[in-house]
């Protein structure tokens, strides 16, 4: 009997290349597939020296594409009625096959996606990747970021516990704050005068298909903005001005095969630790899913002590730490408000004429770290009970977080700072 081995393996891969070239060149003629992937993917000149730092934002496609997925799953058995959410959740956790799985994948998958969106923006100031030509990467990558917390916002009150139920009370109630609107803006949202069915109901309504929409239209804009003005690198050096004589980047290497089997490598030691987590500590410590939302929303009860999840927490903390005013918190509210907007600005407060951090000033290096500190410190604030000492380490950590951005312009409008020479080719 002839084996699959004893055939003419040349002529068999031949005939096989040659139906798959005629099948690729049917859809070319019908549709820019080629076209799309060699301008996209494997003839995208990327910087030849991408670290570590460069994983993040093919892991966050990883997670958008795994929150999809599962969101999918989870709809098909969530109930989004007063009455029936919290049980319809329980259901998917006990009864329905593999539902623990697809819910821990979920609500571990919402964690995930703000560490590895942190780590991809941290990277952009390491590298000044917000810096010309790419401020509009930089602002679509924002536009994500706000549509993001909204997702994550509204996906949190689904399951219906009471930290679901309390913790839109009081971040609806917020915008009660702002003066003149405020108050017909927070029924506008809830659609109700309190958090109540109706509010869950537009709240699934946008959680599961509106912002999902948002969110991959803006995350495409992003990819191409990029794609029109090319990658950054941990150099900031701009591998375009240096060709061959045939227009391709010295520097340069193919998308494909080159980054994708790096990401590959990036994405399978992200999905262990997201598996540890998953099979292991799928709360988190209470961190992911905190303990009050175990028990089913009561109207009536508020529970001890109100927190939001601990990606929002850095901007909890800043609306804690500023007082509030004839009893408005307006001013901690606006506070909240400038801290994300002046992360919008950050390509114009930035006059460096250096990109990296490799090759910036002593101040810029310093300043940056104790940015980072101050972000991670106030994250931790907002997760604990205020005492004097807390809201004043807090209130030094919102001054220094505005600081940043002035002293950042200072040093950078007034030519204090003294940069590196950066070198004509990347190094590492
Ligand atoms: C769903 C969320 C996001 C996805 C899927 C995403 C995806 C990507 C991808 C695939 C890249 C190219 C690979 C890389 O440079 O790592 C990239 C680059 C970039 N992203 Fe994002 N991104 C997201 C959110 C953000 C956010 C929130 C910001 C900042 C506000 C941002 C800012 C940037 C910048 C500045 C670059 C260019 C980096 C460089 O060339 O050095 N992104 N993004």
């Amino acid at each position: 009997m002839a084996t699959k081995s004893d055939k003419p393996v040349t002529g068999n891969l031949a005939a096989e290349a040659a139906a798959s070239n005629r099948f690729v060149a049917w859809i070319d003629e019908r549709f820019p597939l080629t076209e799309l992937w060699e301008e996209h993917v494997s003839k995208y000149y990327a910087p030849k020296n991408f670290n570590f730092w460069y994983f993040f934002g093919s892991l966050a496609l990883l997670v958008l594409v795994i929150q999809i997925v599962s969101g999918i799953f989870l709809t098909m058995n969530y109930k989004p009625a007063g009455d029936l959410a919290f049980d319809s959740v329980e259901y998917i956790m006990r009864d329905v096959e593999w539902g623990w799985l697809i819910r821990y994948i979920h609500s571990t998958g919402a964690s995930a996606f703000f560490v590895v969106v942190y780590l991809h923006m941290f990277r952009g100031l390491l590298y000044g990747s917000y810096q010309t030509p790419r401020e509009l990467v930089w602002i679509f990558g924002m536009l994500i970021y706000l549509v993001l917390m909204a997702e994550a916002f509204m996906g949190y009150l689904l399951p219906w516990g009471q930290m679901s139920y309390w913790g839109a009370q009081v971040i609806i109630n917020l915008f009660g704050a702002i003066p003149f609107v405020g108050e017909e803006l927070a029924i506008w949202i809830r659609g109700d005068y309190n958090v109540s069915e109706v509010t869950l109901n537009r709240f699934f309504a946008l959680h599961v298909i509106a912002l999902p929409l948002v969110l991959v239209f803006l995350v495409i804009f992003h990819i191409m903005a990029l794609h029109q003005v090319g990658s950054n690198n941990p150099d900031g050096v701009e591998i375009k001005k240096q060709k061959d004589e045939n227009g391709i980047p010295l520097d340069g290497i193919p998308f494909h095969p080159y980054y994708t089997v790096k990401d590959i490598v990036g994405a399978v030691v992200f999905l262990i630790f997201f598996s540890a987590v998953i099979f292991f500590a799928p709360d988190f410590f209470g961190l992911f899913l905190e303990a009050p939302n175990f028990e089913p929303a009561n109207p009536l009860v508020t529970p001890e002590h109100i927190a939001p999840v601990w990606y929002f927490t850095p901007f909890y903390a800043i609306l804690r730490a500023v007082p509030s005013m004839a009893g408005s918190a307006f001013p901690g509210v606006a506070a909240m408000g400038l801290a994300i907007f002046l992360l919008f600005l950050l390509p114009w407060i930035d006059r460096g004429k250096v990109r990296s951090i490799r090759y910036r000033g002593l101040g810029y290096k310093i300043a940056l770290m104790l940015f980072a500190v101050s972000f991670v410190v106030l994250g931790y604030l907002g997760i604990q009970q205020p005492t004097p000492v807390k809201t004043l380490i807090a209130r030094i950590c919102t001054i220094y977080y505005f600081g940043y951005f002035v002293f950042l312009w200072a040093y950078t409008a007034f030519g204090w700072e003294k940069t590196k020479p950066v070198p004509e080719r990347v190094t590492k």
